[in-house]
């Protein structure tokens, strides 16, 4: 017999293209779980809109003029009143206090685009376009309190072509990002994952 249906909370503040790719694989049965909440700290932000086109609760609470450790607090509320078993940021704009990241103990993942280590931050594939590098990527890691520091969970390489422009470049990435998300996501709610110092060691691989 299975066990219950795992439950993610999504957290973004822009176009939720990743969460997109989320509900799709959820429809498809392909996540191992169901989307129990999506949050955002931007009103307009077109990836609430997706979840309430999905029959999604979508929650929007506004950062501005809070204390981080008190803004966190109320998410980590929010997605405890919504039962949720593992955290995913989706372009969610915001580092992570404390309080956050031991509320959730390495059960919050991030999609960064570029293959961690390299390019850490923001518009991370202008950064790897312009230190000339041959291959960049996607990565799903666990979030730590670091700036996308946490364990690896998996990646995914996309080349560098000689005709790229950075745009070019992201929307490769993107694609990637978009096969890429589900599956970690997955590996993670089927239990198929133990965390070894630094390293995420994946059943079957
Ligand atoms: C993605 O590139 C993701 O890697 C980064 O933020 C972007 C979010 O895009 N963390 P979207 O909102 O999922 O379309």
């Amino acid at each position: 017999m299975r066990g219950p249906v795992k439950r993610l909370g999504v957290l973004l503040s822009g176009r939720g293209s990743n969460l997109q790719a989320l509900i799709d694989a959820a429809r498809r049965r392909e996540l191992g779980g169901e989307i129990a909440v999506v949050v955002s700290n931007v009103a307009t932000a077109p990836g609430l809109e997706r979840a309430r086109q999905a029959g999604i609760p979508a929650v929007f609470r506004d950062h501005r003029g809070m204390r981080r450790e008190a803004y966190d607090a109320e998410i980590v509320e929010i997605l405890g009143a919504h039962q949720v078993d593992l955290v995913c940021l989706a372009g969610f704009m915001r580092l992570l206090s404390p309080v956050f990241v031991r509320a959730f103990p390495g059960r919050i993942i991030n999609i960064h685009p570029a293959l961690l280590p390299a390019f850490p931050g923001l518009d991370a594939q202008r950064q790897a376009w312009e230190h000339g590098a041959k291959v960049t990527g996607a990565t799903v890691h666990l979030v730590d309190e670091g700036l996308d520091s946490g364990p690896i969970v998996a990646q995914e390489a996309v080349p560098v072509l000689s005709g790229d422009t950075p745009e070019r470049l992201a929307a490769r990435i993107l694609e990637a990002e978009h096969r890429l998300y589900p599956r970690a996501v997955r590996l993670l709610l089927e239990g198929r994952c133990r965390v070894e110092g630094r390293r995420v060691i994946v059943e079957g691989e």
